[in-house]
Parts: C-alpha cells; sequence; structure tokens
C-alpha cells in the first residue's frame, strides 16, 4: 500500500510538450481514474508512474519517495494493459509464475502466491490451461492474476478491459473494484468510457489536451464541472450547449443544460422553443433530439412513461434556472 504524488509533472516528445503540468496526491488505497479522450495523454501520464517513460519535469512520488530515476523494476507496482499479451506457449499457472520466477523467488513462495491469485480471481480450475482454450474475460483475469502475484503497492491499469464485449466488461469492471478494495491496493485506471470512471473512480482526473481540466469524485464533477470541456464529457447524453444570446442574456457566453434537466413544456412557455427532429424511446427514458433557433441542438431525456411529442412538432423547453452552467469564450465556468 501507497501514496502517491504527481508534481507539476510535465512530458515532451522532442519540442513538442503532450502533459502540461499534472498534480494531484493520491492516498493509500485510492482509486483514481484517468479519463478523457484519445490522445488527450493518459497513457503517457501512467507510463511516466510505471517508469516506462521519462518526466521532462516535475516529480513523482511514492510512499513519499522521489522514483523519477528508479527503473520499473524498483518502483513497486505492477501494470495490467489492453493487449494482455500472456505467453501463448504456457499454461495460466506459469504465465502467473512467470515474473517471480525471473526475479528468482523460491519455488514454494510462487506456489503459493499463485495459488493465493488464482483462488482470488476464480482461476482454479484452468491452472493447467494455455491461454487460447480461455475465454476473453478469464485471460484478463490471468493478466491480472500476474500483476497480483508480485504484490505491488500500486496497481497500473491501462484500458485493461477494452478488448471484451460490452457485458463482460460491467462484470469485470465489478470484479477489479472488488478486487482493489480488498487488496486495499492504490490504483491508477485509464480509461476514455465516462462511465467506466464514474463507477470505479473515488476520484477521476478528466484530462483535455495533456491538462487536468478537473480533479474530484465522479458525481461531484458531474454536478459541478469547471470546463465547458468536462461538462461535455462527463455524462450521457453529453450537456446541450446553447448561445446565450438566444436566451437573452449577455453575448459571448454558453449556457450548459443536462439532457435530464431540461421538460417538454407547453409552446410559449419555458426558456425557449424547439422542433422536435426524432425521438429514441429506450423503454425506462426517451431520449428527444430537438433544434431551437440558431441551429443549437438539444437532447432532452425523459421519463420513459411521459408521453412523447411528434417529429416536426414545436414545443417549448423548460428547466430550472440552477440547473443552468454559464462558461466563458475560453469554456471556464462562470
Ligand atoms: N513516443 C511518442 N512520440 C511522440 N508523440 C507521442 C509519443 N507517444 C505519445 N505521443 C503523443 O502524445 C499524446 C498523448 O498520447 P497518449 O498515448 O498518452 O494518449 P491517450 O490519452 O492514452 O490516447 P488513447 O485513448 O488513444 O490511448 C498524443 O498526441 C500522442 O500522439
Ligand atoms: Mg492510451
Amino acid at each position: 500500500m501507497a501514496t502517491v504524488s504527481l508534481e507539476s509533472l510535465k512530458k515532451s516528445y522532442g519540442k513538442t510538450e503532450v502533459i502540461h503540468g499534472v498534480d494531484i496526491e493520491i492516498s493509500d488505497g485510492e482509486f483514481i481514474v484517468i479519463v478523457g479522450p484519445s490522445g488527450c495523454g493518459k497513457s503517457t501520464l501512467l507510463r511516466m508512474v510505471a517508469g516506462l517513460e521519462g518526466v521532462s519535469e516535475g516529480e513523482i512520488r511514492i510512499d513519499g519517495q522521489r522514483v523519477n530515476e528508479k527503473e520499473p523494476m524498483d518502483r513497486d507496482i505492477a501494470m495490467v494493459f489492453q493487449n494482455y499479451a500472456l505467453y501463448p506457449h504456457m499454461s495460466v499457472e506459469q504465465n502467473m509464475a512467470y515474473g517471480l520466477k525471473i526475479a528468482k523467488m523460491p519455488k514454494a513462495e510462487i506456489n503459493a502466491r499463485v495459488a493465493e491469485a488464482a483462488e482470488l480471481l476464480q482461476l482454479e480450475p484452468y491452472l493447467k490451461r494455455r491461454p487460447r482454450q480461455l475465454s476473453g474475460g478469464q485471460r484478463q483475469r490471468v493478466a491480472m492474476g500476474r500483476a497480483i502475484v508480485r504484490r505491488p503497492s500500486v496497481f497500473l491499469f491501462d484500458e485493461p478491459l477494452s478488448n471484451l464485449d460490452a457485458k463482460l466488461r460491467v462484470q469485470m469492471r465489478l470484479e477489479i473494484k472488488n478486487l482493489q478494495r480488498e487488496l486495499g491496493v492504490t490504483a491508477l485506471y485509464v480509461t476514455h468510457d465516462q462511465v467506466e470512471a464514474m463507477t470505479l473512480a473515488d476520484r477521476m482526473i478528466v484530462m483535455n489536451e495533456g491538462v487536468a481540466d478537473q480533479i474530484g469524485a465522479p458525481l461531484e464533477v458531474y454536478a459541478n464541472p469547471q470546463t465547458e470541456f468536462v461538462a461535455g464529457f462527463i455524462g450521457s447524453p453529453p450537456t446541450n450547449f446553447i448561445e446565450a444570446e438566444i436566451l437573452g442574456a449577455p453575448a459571448g457566453t454558453k449556457i450548459g443544460i443536462r439532457p435530464e434537466h431540461v421538460a417538454i413544456a407547453p409552446v410559449g412557455q419555458g426558456r425557449t422553443t424547439g422542433l422536435v427532429l426524432y425521438a429514441e424511446p429506450l423503454g425506462a427514458e426517451t431520449l428527444i433530439h430537438l433544434t431551437i433557433a440558431g441551429g443549437n441542438a438539444v437532447t432532452v431525456r425523459q421519463d420513459g412513461a411521459v408521453a412523447i411529442p411528434s417529429e416536426g412538432e414545436q414545443v417549448g423547453l423548460s428547466w430550472r434556472e440552477d440547473d443552468e452552467m454559464r462558461f466563458d469564450a475560453s469554456g471556464r465556468r462562470l
């Protein structure tokens, strides 16, 4: 178990800076999710903590100790990747034992650790099988077993579930969370999937082009996004953005309003008028897509039991002023 701190962490490739200074103090046993779109720097940040990428500026400390110059093997971390790359010619048992064998650990200790990990991951029936004789979820579990046997202080995950189908992803997500709690280990987990981030994280780092736009607990970030980018990225369907002039507010501002906070109202009532393009009835809820003056697209998310307006119909759109989020031209929350 360990604390991890990142201080003004920067990374450049040649003259191009891709991480522009990230700061966070991670508590012992905390589950941190790094979330953001493709290319925003998630893997780079994680790989710096792992020691697989050099640090250009700033400091990484694990349990208070600077690790910038330490080799990956000496950082007391273990990493699980999207491409878990098991050795195809080795059994499950041998795959899990391999790293320890290389580290010249006594055989009895290796066997004990592999047995313990296999039990924890419910891999006992498969120990003699080769990777190709396993399902995707079982293979992912072997990859985690390989990390667990090292008994690291910090677990690093880079999109470990993106090769799995949707159902298995949900199941494995739960398993990872339970495992992390059970082992009490500090975890940094990279994903571009905001649902995965919301459900796994104690706190998340929302990355936007190499900048940590916001760091906070999932529901806190959802309820109180500090930038237009975070408001648009966290929450599904995404926040609606409307030019303020349309609503009679000062120009140069943008208003964000979440689909679940907008309701269909009779024409003439509500804040503005919209034209219904189409509706998506999903059972429990319905998504209604509209355009309003100036061509702004708006999505309304309403309860599945509420009447759905017809395509081409003009309707009013209402919301509580308290639910409005205002952003300046640079995307900062006002
Ligand atoms: N070895 C490298 N040399 C030059 N640029 C790189 C290198 N590795 C990454 N980059 C650049 O750094 C930026 C961040 O890349 P990174 O792999 O961290 O993104 P990511 O958030 O993990 O994206 P994804 O979700 O697609 O995996 C990208 O613009 C990428 O092109
Ligand atoms: Mg990546």
